[in-house]
């Protein structure tokens, strides 16, 4: 990728390309199709999970399903790379999840912190049932004790970019999942 200063060396390398997150997430519609959830409520947690979101969303139709979408905006307090642990709303949910079979979106499974943050809220709103989807499982030692339900990829601890995912609020628009490999 170039760099947006002249002569600047490749920063992101690609892990996995457009090509293999489309084809990744038609499969993952299916598992999740093969639930047969009632009336399932997504619910993705912004920013990160947005394209992930809006690619699954859309996966989830082409298998059949009709799920209803809100958001939840949270901060985990990560400046740059890593996570000091308070997980903050920044901006709540407008649906309720009381009776419903939430299926939870998220883009990385880290530490666990903010997973284990919107399903406790989601829990204690009364939601029938909660499964968690991210986009990349992370395998490391959580800090909490949570899996996801459903990944998409699994990782090791480098840290990922694009597809929606940031490093200090860059590299979002990428097609692509990548991971750093320079400053
Ligand atoms: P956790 O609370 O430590 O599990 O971290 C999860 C949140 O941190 C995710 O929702 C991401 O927004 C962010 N995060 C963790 N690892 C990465 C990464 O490698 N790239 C981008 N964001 C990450
Ligand atoms: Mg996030």
């Amino acid at each position: 990728m170039t760099g947006h200063h002249a002569g600047e060396r490749p920063a992101v390398e690609v892990i996995y390309s457009a090509e293999s997150i489309a084809e990744r997430l038609e499969a993952l519609a299916q598992e999740i199709k093969a639930r047969n959830l009632e009336r399932p409520l997504v619910v993705a947690v912004l920013k990160g999970s947005f394209v992930f979101a809006a690619d699954l969303l859309r996966a989830l139709y082409r298998s059949g399903l009709e799920p209803e979408v809100d958001f939840l905006t949270l901060s985990s307090y990560r400046k740059s790379r890593t996570s000091s642990g308070a997980v903050e709303i920044l901006r709540d949910l407008d649906l309720s999840p009381e009776g419903r079979n939430v299926l939870l979106v998220d883009d990385v499974l880290d530490s666990g912190r903010t997973l284990v943050f919107a399903k406790d809220l989601i829990s204690a709103r009364g939601a029938a049932s909660i499964l968690t989807c991210v986009l990349i499982d992370k395998k490391v030692p959580r800090a909490v004790d949570v899996a996801a339900d459903f990944s998409a990829f699994e990782s090791d601890d480098a840290f990922v970019v694009g597809y929606g995912m940031d490093v200090a609020h860059r590299y979002r628009e990428l097609p692509f999942v990548g991971r750093m490999t320079k400053e």
